[in-house]
């Protein structure tokens, strides 16, 4: 099959189509025929190897932690769903003709493709935030980088459970975070000033998706360390503040409430460009300069 593959820590231009044997789905996982799969800023980082200390690379190494396919081959042990399928979920390698799942859910018939190939790290990395800060219907969340993949996720998501949110991102975006139900402003200093304005009740969670050096504001502006999560920034704990850099032990059920809300209409993923398989390189360029609006995507098939 064809994949995309890496072989050394440098920049997108490693990046190269491969043909490779096809991988199986082993116990409790399902293989994907992949239509599209997601574009994560993780993957530039890993590939120029800003986590090679802890993370080493084994090369060569396939690219992609999510996508959507059709199911083709069901593990050892899987109940709940068949050959033939539509579903979306992560694994890894999913820039390929096909790719092995480790949780999925199956696909809204009204989602299309493309936006299933990105929903699954956005939707369960949201959800886990939002649940790991114990936020709860009533309560206002603060979301520093509400406008890229895991920002727009956590501002409808939190909405749909009955928060107040405020939202972060450069003016140009706040009309698109006002669509998604969010109180807008920038990420230039003088943040809590502008976030007691927008919220006099006071914020009682924040959750920081951009890993801009702004944990200690955050405690400030909620009073408590313990309501301050970050994805990005592993400092957070020398804060008293939490960090969280891998999925939950459901993340099934997290991504089976994700395609319920969207069923619903509750939660959108806008997919500000899909790139077909060959321009990979360009895809993950884009990435990394930290601009995404939603989602990018990678079409296979
Ligand atoms: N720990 C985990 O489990 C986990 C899971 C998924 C992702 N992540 C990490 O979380 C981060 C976000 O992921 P993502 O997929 O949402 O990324 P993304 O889609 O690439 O995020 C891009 C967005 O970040 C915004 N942004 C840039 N600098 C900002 C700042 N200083 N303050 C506020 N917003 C800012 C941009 O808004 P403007 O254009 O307006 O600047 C843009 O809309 C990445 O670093 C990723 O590696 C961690």
């Amino acid at each position: 099959m064809k994949a995309v593959q890496f072989n050394e820590y440098r920049g997108p231009e490693v990046l190269k189509i491969v043909e490779i044997d096809e991988p199986h789905a082993g116990p409790g996982q399902v293989r994907v025929a992949v239509k599209a799969a997601g574009v994560n800023p993780a993957e530039w980082k890993i590939r120029a190897g800003l986590f090679k200390d802890f993370m080493p690379v084994e090369f060569p190494s396939g690219v992609g932690f999510e996508g959507a396919g059709i199911v083709d081959e069901v593990g050892e042990g899987v109940t709940g769903v068949a050959v033939g399928d539509a579903v979306f979920g992560s694994g890894a390698g999913t820039a390929a003709e096909y790719a092995v799942l480790n949780y999925w859910a199956r696909k809204p018939d009204d989602m299309p493709f493309d936006v299933a190939g990105g929903f699954s790290v956005a939707s369960e990395t949201a959800i886990r935030s939002l649940d790991y800060a114990g936020a709860k219907a009533g309560e206002t969340v603060l979301i520093c980088g509400a406008a890229g993949g895991v920002g727009s996720a956590a501002v409808q998501i939190a909405r749909a459970r009955g928060m107040t949110v405020i939202g972060t991102a450069s003016a140009a975006k706040h009309d698109y975070l006002r669509d998604l139900g969010a109180l807008p402003t920038t990420y230039e200093p003088g943040l809590a000033a502008r976030v007691k304005e927008l919220a006099p009740q006071g914020v009682d969670v924040a959750l920081d998706l951009a890993g801009a050096g702004i944990i200690p504001e955050l405690i400030e502006i909620t009073g408590d360390a313990s309501r301050v999560l970050s994805i990005v920034d592993f400092t957070a704990p020398e804060h008293g503040a939490q960090f969280t850099p891998t999925p939950q032990e459901n993340p099934e059920q997290a991504l089976a409430e994700a395609a319920r809300l969207y069923s619903e209409g509750a939660l959108r993923l806008q997919v500000e460009k899909t790139f077909p398989l060959a321009q990979i390189a360009e895809a993950r360029a884009l990435s990394a300069e930290g601009h995404v609006t939603g989602k990018l995507v990678v079409t296979v098939s």
